[in-house]
């Protein structure tokens, strides 16, 4: 297993360039399940999320031909509409083609994503935005399976808590329902946004993709298209928080601020000075001290939970006391045990994290437990005296690109141990 060993102190100058969003990567080539006709997506980041679910759309049946960041799919016939426990257990996010194969074949077999490192995270609210639409839906053997012989129609769905994955899952499915389907309390995120224009492009018909209540008219058939994916917002967030935390002097680019607005409002309160000098390109300074600032995650545009952790690392430098409350997982502060273990001061209070700084923090061996923790602890190191190794890296090559070749790029004293 893949470990980093990163030297800490060195102020990271210099440029990064950001890539496709993985969250919208991942239900765009979900989508390319609704036509027989070739789609061809620019921007897909190669992470290792995005090869298990093209593996999955092989297994369907597509036919799926990667050329670096451009990846197109052709899914003429569905032999398989299953997304089988090998592939679902390595990544939860196989559940976006439960709703596309239901709409395409009028049958999908799922199997049941068990738990998850940050919280329970359950696909209920998918599960009866389907049935909504017309399925009829049970679970046996580990498996959900959806039937639709007739095709799926058209309904209200009102999400009883706002959910992603859950509002991409049902919009692809609609677009194929018969008749009209209104999505209620839908999420907001710019992932959604950008897979409601891909469906458009293939020849969908929806309207409010980025509000809550998104309308959506069934057609019989969609078509082939290209589309480029948004740039990766938490990535973005994640290698400004590395700058700020090294005091360096960080350019990013290809990404959309506009994606990230709370975000950067609390960098600001922090003390970050934060510049948008060309359309597309963030640079951040840390001109004096790092204060303190409490953080509550909320859905888009609130602050993500995506980059709670990283902004934790970074809170752990700054004068005085943070607060920051977890709301959408239950269990998404694993990294707090281990920013502790190299010297941070952080109290865990159920879903609320207090963190005292600026505690000085020295190298460790730690732990990464999920994605974004394992980008926290990066961040700590970074900031850290001496060196800190990072054990079970796999987590971070799950969503972002050779992250340690793109901090090295900026001056970072990072390798990875294989
Ligand atoms: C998406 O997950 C993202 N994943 C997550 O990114 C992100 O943390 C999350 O949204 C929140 O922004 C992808 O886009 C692939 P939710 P998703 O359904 O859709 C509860 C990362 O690090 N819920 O919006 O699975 C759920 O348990 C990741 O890149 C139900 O109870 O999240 C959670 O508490 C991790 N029943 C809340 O809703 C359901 O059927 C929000 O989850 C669905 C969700």
């Amino acid at each position: 297993m893949d470990k980093f060993s990163i030297h800490g102190g060195v102020p990271l100058q210099g440029e990064i360039t950001i890539g496709g969003a993985k969250n919208s990567a991942l239900p765009a080539l979900a989508a390319c399940l609704l036509t027989a006709e070739a789609v061809t997506l620019e921007r897909i980041p190669p992470v290792r999320d995005i090869a298990t679910m093209e593996r999955l759309l092989e297994h369907t049946g597509a036919r799926v031909t990667v050329e670096g960041e451009r990846v197109t799919v052709q899914a003429e016939t569905i032999e398989r509409p299953e997304a089988p426990y090998d592939l679902v257990k390595t990544m939860r996010a196989s559940s976006l083609v439960l709703g596309p194969l239901a709409a395409r074949c009028g049958r999908a077999r799922v199997s049941v994503p068990g738990g998850c490192a940050i919280g329970a995270r359950p696909i209920n609210l998918h599960i009866a935005a389907l049935e909504h639409l017309g399925a009829t839906i049970h679970q046996e053997h580990g498996y959900i399976e959806a039937q639709a012989p007739g095709g799926l129609k058209g309904g209200e769905v009102h999400f009883d808590r706002i959910t992603v994955t859950g509002t991409e899952d049902v919009l692809m499915a609609a677009v194929l329902a018969r008749g009209e389907t209104t999505i209620h309390n839908a999420a907001r995120e710019p992932e959604v946004v950008d897979l409601a224009e891909l469906l458009i492009k293939m020849g969908a018909r929806i309207e409010g993709a980025g509000t809550s209540v998104i309308r959506v008219t069934g057609v019989d058939r969609l078509h082939g298209a290209e589309h480029r994916i948004i740039g990766d917002r938490i990535e973005t967030g994640t290698f400004l928080a590395a700058g700020a935390i090294t005091r360096g002097d960080l350019t990013v680019k290809g990404c959309e601020p506009e994606h990230l607005r709370a975000f950067l409002a609390k960098l600001r309160e922090a003390g970050v000075e934060v510049t948008e000098p060309a359309p597309g390109v963030l640079r951040a300074r840390v001109p004096g001290k790092l204060r303190s600032c409490d953080v509550t995650t909320e859905e888009h545009p609130g602050f993500a939970t995506d980059l709670q952790a990283q902004f934790m690392a970074l809170m752990t430098q700054a004068e005085g006391i943070s607060i920051f409350t977890e709301t959408i997982f239950e269990n998404r502060f694993m990294h707090a045990l281990e920013l502790a273990r190299m010297g941070a001061n952080i109290r865990l209070e159920g879903r609320r994290a207090l963190v005292a700084g600026a505690t000085m923090l020295s190298g460790a061996e730690v732990i990464a437990s999920d994605l974004r923790a394992s980008a926290s602890l990066v961040i700590a190191g970074l900031a850290a005296q001496g060196e800190t190794i990072i054990d079970r890296v796999y987590h971070i090559d799950r969503g972002y690109e050779k992250i340690e070749a793109k901090l090295a790029g900026v001056g970072a004293r990072i390798r990875r141990i294989s």
